[in-house]
């Protein structure tokens, strides 16, 4: 991974100049709401987002159609994330009927797809401001612009990518905090769009990430989730991720993970992090995509079955309760139905807490878009749908050796079905359901597993005397 080029301090003032020419302005919006879709990177780069327009003097409207201001952070990864992001978007146009000055900015990595931003300008003049993926950070100069032009500004950047330092910020809460510490992804999947919307790998300093996590921690954080596309070819100021990983279990945060990690740089010195760090959690996504190794071979996946397989066997070897997650493509164009029944064998061999599984959608631009595909699309269906069956009774079957434990865990929020119960994780990463109420939200909380549900467990809090 080669060193990229820092955003400089200077055009970081600039920006925040351009933020304070906003919040005096009388005609500026006043509120904002902004609907983030897509991966967890998009969820961290939307905290940005709100740290600018508070900065701006905006304040955070929890109902869309009331806010001022309406951002939409995109995904393109599949073809239902980009109908999902467009079609919301044409809604707004209603809106905007009843509310001329309404703000509408559509951002993130949809945009940033080749010819979209011209086609967004050209058909739907209503949109005010349209950015990419690389200049997120010039948000207040585009704001600023939309008001004083009083006219659409359409910018999207065709760059490899920088890093960006500084932004402002308004994190979703003070105990768990998403730490970015490399973006964009070299690896280029068959498959994906990412590499191209999202650009080069490039790398924060180890410096600049320690230094975010050590202020986390004076905030109050209890958990981070370091985030990047390929976590594993981290490569900043020379160090690589598991040294990373070493300096920041030292700061003493009681509970650390990571995202997503690629089966082809899983390093044994990372495998070993899990048997000595104190803090790393038990937890780890490595995608497989697929368990025939033609497939994986077309997918440009650089690894086989096999290697999969013994990775997986290190991992338990070093950590016997470590909790597996994977994610995985149904009918990449001509997976045959044995190749397919690979992925089954697979999936019963690993036995995985869980899978995000997706039928592969085609994108305009990668390799496997021109590969010929003659699975009809109910087979895939099908096929997805007994994949589906099998992990969920192999996660059922694995929460419920978890009943009757005694675990750690810490409270994220209140039951989003039920008001007298609060959610939370274990160290493995499993959501725990037990009756509390908000004054638990972000405390560590000891819970005994009572049952399994499908994908949740239930608890009680097991009362300490004080
Ligand atoms: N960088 C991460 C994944 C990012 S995208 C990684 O490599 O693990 C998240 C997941 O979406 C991928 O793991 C893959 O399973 C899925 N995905 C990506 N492109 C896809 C496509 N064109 N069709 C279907 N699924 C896709
Ligand atoms: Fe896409 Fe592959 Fe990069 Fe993941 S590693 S973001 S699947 S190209
Ligand atoms: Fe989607 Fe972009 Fe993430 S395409 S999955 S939001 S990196």
């Amino acid at each position: 991974m080669k060193e990229r080029p820092i955003v400089s301090e200077q055009e970081m003032l600039r920006q925040r100049e351009f933020m304070k020419l906003v919040k005096a302005m009388d005609i500026r919006p006043q509120s904002y709401h902004i609907v983030s879709m897509g991966c967890q990177m998009n969820e961290r780069d939307s905290e940005s987002i709100a740290g600018m327009l508070s900065e701006m003097g905006m304040a955070a409207e929890p109902v869309r159609e009331n806010a001022d201001l309406i951002l939409y952070n995109t995904c393109c990864v599949r073809e239902n994330a980009e109908n999902k992001a467009l079609g919301n978007v044409i809604w707004l146009k209603e809106l905007k009927k009843d509310k001329p000055e309404l703000m509408i900015c559509v951002g993130g990595c949809m945009t940033q797809e080749k010819g979209m931003a011209a086609m967004m300008k050209k058909r739907y003049p209503f949109i005010d401001l349209v950015y990419g993926t690389h200049n997120l950070y010039k948000l207040p100069e585009y704001v600023y612009r939309v008001l004083t032009e009083k006219r659409p500004v359409v910018e999207v950047m065709d760059i490899d990518g920088e890093v960006v330092e500084g932004m402002p910020e308004r994190r979703r809460n003070h105990f768990n905090a998403f730490v970015n510490i490399m973006y964009g992804c070299d690896n280029f999947c068959t498959y994906c769009i990412v590499p191209y919307v999202r650009g080069r790998e490039r790398s924060r300093t180890p410096e600049a990430v320690i230094a975010e996590c050590v202020r986390l921690q004076d905030e109050g954080a209890q958990e981070i989730m370091l985030l990047g596309q390929n976590v594993n070819s981290y490569r900043g100021g020379g160090a690589e991720f598991a040294e990373l990983l070493y300096r920041i279990d030292k700061l003493g945060i009681p509970r650390i993970r990571f995202m997503t990690s690629h089966p082809k740089d899983l390093s044994d010195e990372l495998i070993h992090a899990f048997g000595e760090l104190s803090h790393l959690m038990p937890q780890l996504h490595l995608p497989v995509q697929a368990g025939s190794d033609e497939v994986l071979k077309r997918m440009n996946r650089s690894y086989n079955r096999e290697h999969y397989l013994e990775l997986v066997g290190k991992l338990r070897a070093v950590k016997p309760d470590i909790g597996l997650t994977s994610d995985i493509i149904v009918g990449f164009p001509g997976e045959t139905l044995a190749q397919f029944e690979e992925t089954m064998s697979l999936v019963r061999q690993v036995r995985f807490d869980a899978a995000y599984t997706f039928i592969y959608s085609p994108r305009t631009g990668t390799r496997a878009a021109s590969y010929p595909d003659d699975t009809p699309y109910e087979v895939k269906s099908e096929r997805i749908q007994r994949l589906i069956d099998l992990q969920q009774a192999i996660s059922l079957e694995v929460l419920q050796q978890q009943v009757g434990e005694r675990e750690t865990v810490l409270v994220e929020a209140v039951s989003t079905r039920n008001a007298g119960a609060v959610g939370g994780k274990t160290p493995r990463g499993h959501m725990v359901n037990f009756p509390g109420d908000a004054s638990l939200i972000g405390k560590f909380v000891e819970v005994e597993i009572t049952s399994a549900g499908r994908n949740t467990l239930r608890g009680r809090q097991i009362m300490t005397e004080e």
